[in-house]
């Protein structure tokens, strides 16, 4: 399983690299190929409930490679993350095949959540260079979040997410990769659903505001 999972992540550096240029050389030199290695390793460890061990061995990764998974965090094979320092992936967070993960990127809690507080990235994410993604909810498949953006809300499928905080700029999915008119149809039909529904929520809390004022008015009286 885990040479299974490095020759996976070897490939997707092959696939995602342009400057990638042989196997040995990538499982030789590349610290994000090290960092998902060791990270099997303390995963290994921290599910045997050795946790101090599996916090050392993380750690220890992060010393070398910049990179700081934390040992509980799920992570597929064939996950490529390019340049590596200053990545961060927090102890619920779930990153699926296909991702591309660029420096500076964290998966984070927003601090004010318990349980699941990391996001899952589902399958062929690109996360660019700085993006932060914080809160536990879901990136769906072949999103894209641009550099710099800051996510705190769920992504769907194909969008790509850009800004802070990040807003949806597009959805492309594989079917209108080339037609990307029906794309942009689908973000402005999905940010229209989306302010109708946070005007829906902020009626309902101005009502609710109103309820309480008159019942604490006629209590007075
Ligand atoms: C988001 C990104 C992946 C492009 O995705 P895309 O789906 O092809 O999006 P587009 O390039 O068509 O851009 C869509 C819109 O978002 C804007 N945009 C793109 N990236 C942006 C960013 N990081 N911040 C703010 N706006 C951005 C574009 O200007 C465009 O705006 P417009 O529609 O008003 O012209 C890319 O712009 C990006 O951020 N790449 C960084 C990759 C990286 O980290 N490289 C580091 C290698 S070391």
């Amino acid at each position: 399983m885990w040479f299974k999972n490095l020759r996976e992540d070897i490939k997707a550096a092959k696939r995602n690299d342009p400057a990638a240029r042989n196997w040995f050389e990538i499982w030789l030199t590349y610290s994000g190929v090290h960092a998902l290695s060791w990270h099997r390793v303390a995963y290994f460890f921290h599910k045997i409930k050795l946790k101090l061990i599996a916090r050392i061995i993380s750690q220890t990764a992060r010393f070398f490679t910049g990179i700081e998974i934390h040992p509980a965090a799920k992570i597929e094979g064939g996950v490529f993350i390019d340049h590596g320092s200053g990545v961060v992936i927090g102890e619920t967070a779930e990153v699926h095949k296909g991702t591309v993960i660029y420096q500076g990127v964290t998966l984070g809690g927003t601090g004010k959540e318990r349980g699941k507080r990391h996001p899952t990235i589902m399958e062929n994410v690109t996360l660019s260079a700085g993006a932060k993604v914080l809160g536990g909810f879901t990136v769906g498949k072949g999103a894209k979040i641009g550099a710099g953006a800051v996510v705190l809300k769920e992504v769907p499928p194909y969008a790509t997410v850009v800004g802070v905080p990040g807003r949806i700029v597009r959805i492309r999915t594989p079917e209108t990769e080339d037609a990307t008119h029906s794309g942009i149809i689908a973000v402005t039909a999905l940010n229209a659903e989306l302010k109708a529904e946070e005007l829906e929520a902020r009626e309902e809390e101005a009502k609710e505001k109103a309820r309480i004022a008159e019942e604490e008015r006629s209590k007075k009286k």
